[in-house]
């Protein structure tokens, strides 16, 4: 008992030391923000961890009470303003990305939480030639033979006057489309019996994990020893098989007859580093997988969602694609024709701004110099952060931003609003996966809305609105997703 009232005395002076420090001798003493947020990580904690991914939603009202420049931890800075971010996370900008942040997704091996610019710029080198649009084009069949296949199960729930989750179809769509792009194998979620709801729980239970893992970090290694036995059982099924398909491509022998992009990739990269090519590759391969499901199937359900709550929207669409006359046939799909249909792309244009990306903040670090913003000096190696969403909803930038608008995109000055578009990040960090996402929403709801007619049945925006944002951004716990009754046309 002694023992204990001893470590937890020394634990409130550490803290109490700590906060002192942060809030009067860190450079960041004179930023503006809440003291608590600057005295400690336990207030981001407190949002993120207990609230479940609340900080960029107490982010926005920070900037609401202190302005433009907010500190939003004892580390870390924040800025909303959409000309500057572009600026400052320019592709030009040699920065790194925030350590901290980013190690919990998809461990030290993969791209995504690689910390230093130069080494990143090394490893995403290795797939530029297997995600560019080129190789995308080469893709497509497979891409529609993914999305009929979807239409099969829709037709089979029309002829039952079954209503269906497009929220687990779509996100069945992207990872099954992800994996046959990236592994040996496609993960066949279309064909489990539960649309990939399992799948699903287990992707948010990922991201709810890393948020957490951010935090607790000390006990990462507590778990990488964990019995194999224990580990399984703590897995769902379709994580399991995930992990099975990922461990056929560890295999020397498979690595050698696989025809696995990914594994050429790696394997012929010039900047081949040095360490255990199938750890890394594993590595790389699960960050494939859960950056292409959670994001590509959400931007589909929030599109579709919009498309289904007005009418008029949905006319000009249909009436677009009749004019068309789009063959949507894997022979002689030529994806460009879709993507030059200006209101489809209008559609989906807006439908990513209001799905956002991934929802949390991107913060960067600049090590090599000082970062000025307006009158505020940041010191190089401070973290600095902005989140899209915060841009795509500025009603300075994107006048009624919580109103479905695809015609915001056919205006004469248009063009210049894309520059504070960006849902798939900024700068060098941008997402290389952007091609295969546009071709499979743009063929995804091609063929829907040709295909079908569709009605929502009963989804309200709670059920599709991101209120935890997690690295991906989730609707409420209980939300049935995307719920629709079809009509085969
Ligand atoms: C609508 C769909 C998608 C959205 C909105 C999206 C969004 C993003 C964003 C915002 C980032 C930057 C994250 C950061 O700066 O920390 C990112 C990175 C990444 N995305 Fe995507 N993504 C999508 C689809 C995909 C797909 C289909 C793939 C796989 C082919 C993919 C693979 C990646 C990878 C590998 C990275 C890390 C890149 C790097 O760090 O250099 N994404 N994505």
């Amino acid at each position: 008992m002694f023992i204990f009232v001893l470590l937890l005395g020394g634990l409130a002076l550490w803290q109490a030391g700590t906060a002192i420090y942060h809030l009067w001798f860190s450079p960041l003493a004179k930023f503006p923000g809440p003291k608590l947020a600057a005295s400690t990580l336990l207030y981001e904690f407190y949002y993120e961890v207990i609230c479940s991914g609340q900080y960029t939603r107490r982010i926005e009202k920070m900037h609401e009470q202190y302005g433009p420049i907010v500190r939003i931890s004892p580390y870390e800075v924040h800025i909303k303003d959409a000309d500057f971010c572009v600026e400052a996370f320019s592709p030009v900008k040699k920065l790194d990305k925030y350590g901290w942040w980013y190690r919990v997704f998809g461990g030290p091996g993969a791209t995504v939480s690689t910390e230093h610019h130069d080494v990143h710029r090394s490893r995403r080198a290795t797939f530029k030639n297997l995600l560019s649009p080129v190789a995308v084009r080469g893709f497509v069949p497979t891409i529609l033979e993914k999305v009929k296949q979807a239409g099969l199960i829709m037709s089979h729930h029309a002829q039952m006057g079954r209503p269906i989750n497009m929220s687990n179809l779509y996100r069945c769509i992207a990872a099954d489309t992800v994996s046959a792009y990236a592994l040996p194998a496609s993960l066949n979620l279309l064909d489990s019996e539960d649309l990939g709801e399992e799948f699903q729980s287990g992707l948010r239970l990922f991201f709810e994990a890393a948020t957490t893992m951010r935090f607790l970090g000390f006990l990462q290694p507590l778990m990488m020893m964990m019995p194999d036995i224990i580990f399984k059982r703590l897995l769902s099924d379709p994580a399991k098989s995930l992990i099975k398909l990922i461990r056929t491509i560890q295999r020397p022998s498979d690595m050698e007859k696989s025809r696995s992009c990914l594994i050429e990739c790696i394997k012929t990269n010039k900047y081949r580093e040095q360490g255990d090519f199938r750890e890394r590759l594993l590595q790389e391969a699960e960050q494939f997988i859960v950056a292409g499901t959670e994001t590509t199937g959400y931007a589909l359900s929030v599109t579709t969602f919009y498309i289904l709550q007005n009418a008029d929207i949905q006319k000009k669409l249909r009436q677009e694609l009749v004019d068309a006359q789009i063959s949507l046939n894997e022979d002689d799909l030529d994806i460009t024709v879709l993507q030059n249909l200006p209101y489809l792309s209008a559609i989906i244009t807006e439908g990513l701004r209001f799905a956002h990306g991934v929802g949390s903040r991107l913060p960067r670090v600049n090590k090599t110099g000082d970062v000025q913003y307006r009158q505020w000096r940041i010191p190089a190696g401070v973290p600095v952060s902005m989140t899209s969403r915060l841009h795509h909803e500025d009603p300075q930038l994107f006048p009624e931003p919580l109103t479905f608008r695809p015609d915001r995109w056919l205006q004469p000055d248009s063009k210049q609003l894309r520059k504070y578009l960006s849902p798939f990040g900024l700068g060098s960090r941008i997402c290389p996966g952007m091609h295969l996402a546009f071709s499979e929403i743009y063929i995804a709801i091609a063929y829907i809305f040709t295909h079908f007619n569709v009605e929502n049945n009963g989804t309200t925006k709670e059920d599709l609105i991101s209120v935890h944002d997690l690295g991906a951004p989730f609707p409420k716990r209980d939300s049935k997703g995307l719920q629709v009754t079809l009509q085969l046309r």
